[in-house]
């Protein structure tokens, strides 16, 4: 049997666990034997701390896996198989600053959706890029699997500027589907919904429960204040009028765009009552969780992970690869190249849409021509992402100020300026490709 190797950069992350669970689980049908846990210098402490961690479940597990931590990223690809991303440059606490920028002109503070998303993945670009140098260079074969975010968006640096293959995947979808099932108390597998959108941006078109179409009923449940959210998303209410109408599922993160009124207030309030944006939330969650993963009998994931957004994130990135390695024929929703299946979209796009997946990679199930409730958002928010690319692979400013300017959550060109320009002042450490700008800036 063959022997594979995985390389995860961003390996010091506390949600290490979810994935190396995911392995051990499936150890019977993939056979993973070298597990490459990459972080920077910075990062070293917690990969420490987590990779220790790892290697006890191995152990525990008693699976033939070794893990190996290091700060060398090209080691780690060289010959690698699949090579998957959940890094965060600038950590938490460029987070933090993400989220409270846009807060100051009362815009929507949030890290993958509206200007944060477009901060982090201003950050981000320089450093995919590297990554797939190295991927072209050293394991030209590997598959990429991307679940660094803002994920739809980075995944389409990787297909448009590189020759990387990649796909890039979220906990949404998998999570959307868990939770119906719980309201319809049947097993997940019984489940199907025609997902189609963007990532972060995602509906559910359909439902089915064995074939019967469940959409209205699940509505309905919803509408009755059932709970379809995350752990790092407020579960406010879905007005019941709004979704009747609507007539599909939204995802969590929809309540950016439908209800940005009131999660704008929410955030500002959670920061003057001090309870901190999401990310400093978090990064009290992390002091606990790396003081729980330092306890040397600690042998599996702690429950207490289940407090972070990431949930069923090692179901979902371990399924996919074994449903890639074992050319297993499977539907998955994944962030891939839209070519022509979703019309009114740029063919060179990424889009998230229910895929079947074999051993050559994502095939997009056609959806067609959407309905206008939908499509309008999905146009100005992809429109939006072109020109994020664009602007972050070139260090172009006037893109940059188009693409702000242009995204729905921003009120003016005038607001979109400020904006950019305080991103880049605040993250001109992380900016390589805007340095001429930022100099003129301070
Ligand atoms: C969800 C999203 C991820 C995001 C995470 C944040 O899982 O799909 O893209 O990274 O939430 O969770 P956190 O616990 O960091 O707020």
């Amino acid at each position: 049997m063959e022997e594979l190797k995985i390389a995860i950069i961003g390996g010091g992350s506390s949600y290490t666990p979810e994935i190396i669970e995911g392995f051990i689980k499936r150890r019977y049908e993939l056979p993973v034997k070298e597990i490459h846990l990459v972080d920077v210098e910075d990062g070293m402490y917690k990969l420490e701390i987590v990779g220790a961690l790892a290697q006890r479940m191995v152990e525990k597990a008693g699976v033939d896996i070794d893990v190996i931590l290091t700060t060398d990223r090209r080691s780690a690809i060289k010959g690698a198989d699949f090579v998957t991303t959940q890094f965060r440059v600038g950590g938490l606490a460029a987070r933090a600053r993400d989220e409270k920028i846009p807060l100051k002109y009362d815009v929507l503070g949030q890290e993958t959706t509206g200007p944060g998303g477009f901060s982090k993945a201003m950050r981000t670009i320089p450093v995919i890029m590297d990554i797939c140098k190295d991927i072209e260079e050293l394991a030209p074969n590997a598959w990429l699997i991307n679940f660094t975010n803002p994920a739809g968006l980075i995944t389409e640096v990787v297909e448009k500027h590189t020759k990387v293959k990649v796909i890039g995947l979220c906990n949404v979808p998998v999570g959307m589907v868990k939770m119906v099932a719980d309201m319809l108390e049947v097993d997940s597998e019984k489940v199907s919904v025609d997902f189609v959108g963007l990532n972060h941006l995602v509906w559910g078109q359909k439902l089915f429960v064995d074939g019967k179409d469940v959409t209205k009923w699940v509505l309905d449940k919803l509408s009755d204040g059932a709970a379809l959210s995350m752990k790092n998303i407020p579960d406010l209410k879905w007005d019941p009028v709004f979704l009747e109408s609507l007539g599909m599922l939204p995802c969590p993160y929809h309540r950016y765009f439908y209800m940005t009124d009131q999660m704008v207030k929410d955030q500002k309030k959670a920061v003057e009552e001090g309870r901190g944006t999401r990310a400093e939330q978090v990064q009290q969650v992390e002091r606990e969780l790396f003081q729980i993963y330092k306890n040397p009998e600690l042998q599996e994931k702690p429950k207490q992970l289940e407090k972070r957004g990431g949930a069923y994130y090692s179901e979902a990135a371990v399924s996919l690869i074994s449903a890639i390695y074992n050319d297993k024929k499977q539907l998955h929703v994944v962030n891939i190249r839209n070519n022509g299946t979703l019309i009114g979209l740029p063919q060179d796009t990424v889009i998230e849409v229910t895929c079947l997946i074999d051993k050559t990679g994502a095939h997009p199930i056609q959806v067609g021509t959407l309905s206008p409730k939908i499509y309008g958002l999905i146009q100005g928010v992809k429109a939006y992402e072109e020109l994020a690319v664009e602007a972050g692979v070139k260090g172009d400013y006037g893109l940059a100020l188009q693409c702000l300017a242009i995204h729905p959550l921003v009120p003016s060109a005038t607001v979109a300026k400020q904006l950019l320009e305080d991103i880049l002042v605040e993250n001109r450490e992380y900016l390589p490709q805007f340095q001429r700008t930022i100099e003129g800036l301070i």
